[in-house]
């Protein structure tokens, strides 16, 4: 055995740039550093300046040897907005300049991890990327590395993604018309709930070309190019569409839900935050004295944005369904600062009675607080998985990709809430909210005490994502030798 092998594997994990995928991959690299691996994370430099902004990132894993933080350039100026439409632009420099800075970083030592001082260095023996950057799978195959894709988008709109080969040879898509309620055919095993509304929005443009069309239909390909697919979700959530992807990507290991499954293992190191916003715990004061299950939690997640028209219809419906409310207006979520100062009286009068709003909360232990009784969420999939944790039941509002599909699952597949995508009504707002928080309470609240239960016992010794976890680790040491 060389010196490298007697070393513990060295894991290089290479996030997608956005806030979601952040919060899981370091969620994924904790985890592996309580199994004893080296973790190198590799971020962006303008995601890393907003954390080292907002976090304890640098200190948080002092105690932890062996793991260390490495940044690669984006490609793109300081100035860019890096989100909504702008996204794609990061996708196209991460995959035309980050690729040869990073197939660099990897053959030059820059990236082993120093123990001992200088003396032993551990080079780089495994890779996890999101497998979303395809060109981590080129550069590890061309350098002789070992790779596992991640995604920590929904299993269910990555089947989708999956299937788009199949929806456009078949010649289902483009579709031929604009009925959206029209169910969908070659999606094997969604055909009796599936609707056309229910693809990522941008399925309905019917443009083949469109930049998100090319960048997903290949999906299935890219992520089989790895040794395994590592996947955010639990089996007993996911079975069905698991076992339909596992005909393209055998080796799957489902090992969601992540946020919890390292608070399980979370023993020395502090419990940390990595959000890219200043969170406002004052909120927890105010859910304090709160009665349990009588709070409607109102979060549209990192991206999301809306039009004042929406805001003033969504602000409606809340104050008019007399519910309490806690409601994240992210900076910036609004087109402008005016709605502010402009607020018709009756709903600041409204909200004082029974609302409160911050910037951004810290959402999971805002969803664990008893006075918590459902959450009207845009379905991004952490916030779906956390939701499903604490057993609070959705209203979903699906804003853009994965959460078109996530929504249709909480309402028909798992019977988790209800799904309010395509409109924007105050009296449908009101409708729903009284539905989830009063009417059907009762009902909602049984599956998501039953889904909260399975997600828990996933995570103890010898559950799903347990097991699946140990077989991960096990893999990545054998192929590290
Ligand atoms: C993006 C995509 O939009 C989504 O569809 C995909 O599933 C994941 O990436 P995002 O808007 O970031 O989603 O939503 P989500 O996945 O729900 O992640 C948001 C994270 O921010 C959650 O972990 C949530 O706990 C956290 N959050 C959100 C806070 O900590 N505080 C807040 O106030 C709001």
């Amino acid at each position: 055995m060389d010196e490298q092998e007697s070393l513990p594997p060295h894991v290089l994990i290479f996030p997608l740039p956005l806030q979601g995928p952040v919060n899981s991959m370091f969620k994924l690299a904790e985890l592996l550093c309580f199994s004893g691996l080296h973790i190198t994370i590799l971020l962006t430099e303008n995601i890393h300046n907003r954390l080292v902004l907002h976090t304890d990132i640098t200190s948080r894993f002092d105690q932890c040897p062996g793991f260390q933080i490495k940044t690669i350039s984006d490609g793109l100026p300081d100035d860019h907005p890096r989100d909504g439409e702008k996204f794609l632009e990061v996708f196209d420099s991460l995959r035309t300049k980050t690729k040869t800075l990073f197939k660099d970083m990897l053959i030059s030592d820059s990236l082993c991890v120093d123990l001992d001082g200088e003396v032993r260095r551990r080079v780089v023996s495994c890779i996890i990327a999101d497998g979303v950057l395809g060109f981590t799978c080129d550069v590890a195959d061309e350098i002789n590395v070992p790779i596992f894709c991640v995604r920590t988008i929904s299993s269910c709109c990555l089947w989708i993604f999956f299937c788009l080969p199949e929806l456009i040879e078949s010649g289902e898509y483009p579709f031929k018309d604009d009925n959206l309620d029209e169910p969908i055919k070659s999606v094997p095993g969604t055909e009796t709930f599936l609707r056309r509304r229910d693809l990522p929005e941008f399925c309905r443009s019917g443009d083949l070309t469109d930049p998100n069309i090319q960048l997903f239909k290949t999906e299935g390909q890219e992520n089989s190019r790895a040794y395994g697919l590592i996947l955010n979700t639990f089996e007993e959530l996911d079975q069905p569409i698991l076992n339909q992807m596992r005909t393209i990507c055998p080796n799957l290991y489902p090992i969601g839900p992540l946020h919890a499954h390292l608070k399980k293992k979370q023993t020395t190191l502090r419990s940390s935050s990595n959000s890219l916003w200043a969170e406002d715990r004052t909120c927890i004061d105010w859910l304090n004295d709160q009665l349990p299950n009588s709070v409607i939690y109102v979060s549209f997640g990192s991206i999301a944005t809306m039009t004042n028209d929406q805001l003033i219809e969504f602000w409606y419906g809340l104050v008019n369904s007399k519910q309490n409310f806690l409601w994240v207006i992210r900076p910036n979520s609004i087109g402008g600062e005016e709605w502010k100062s402009k607020m018709p009286v009756d709903l600041v009068k409204g909200t004082k009675e029974r609302g409160y709003i911050v910037e951004w909360a810290p959402q999971e232990e805002v969803l664990a607080h008893p006075a918590i009784g459902g959450f009207w969420t845009h379905c991004g999939w952490n916030s779906i998985l956390e939701s499903v944790y604490e057993g609070k039941p959705m209203i979903c509002w699906p804003y853009f990709f994965d959460q078109q599909v996530n929504s249709r699952f909480v309402e028909k597949v798992w019977g988790l809430g209800l799904d309010m995508k395509d409109t924007c009504d105050r009296e449908i707002v009101e409708k729903m909210v009284k539905d989830l928080m009063v009417l059907r309470k009762q009902e909602f609240l049984g599956r998501a005490n039953h889904m909260s239960k399975l997600a828990k016992n996933c995570l103890m010794e010898g559950g799903s994502s347990y097991s699946n976890f140990d077989r991960l680790v096990k893999d990545i040491k054998s192929l590290s030798n």
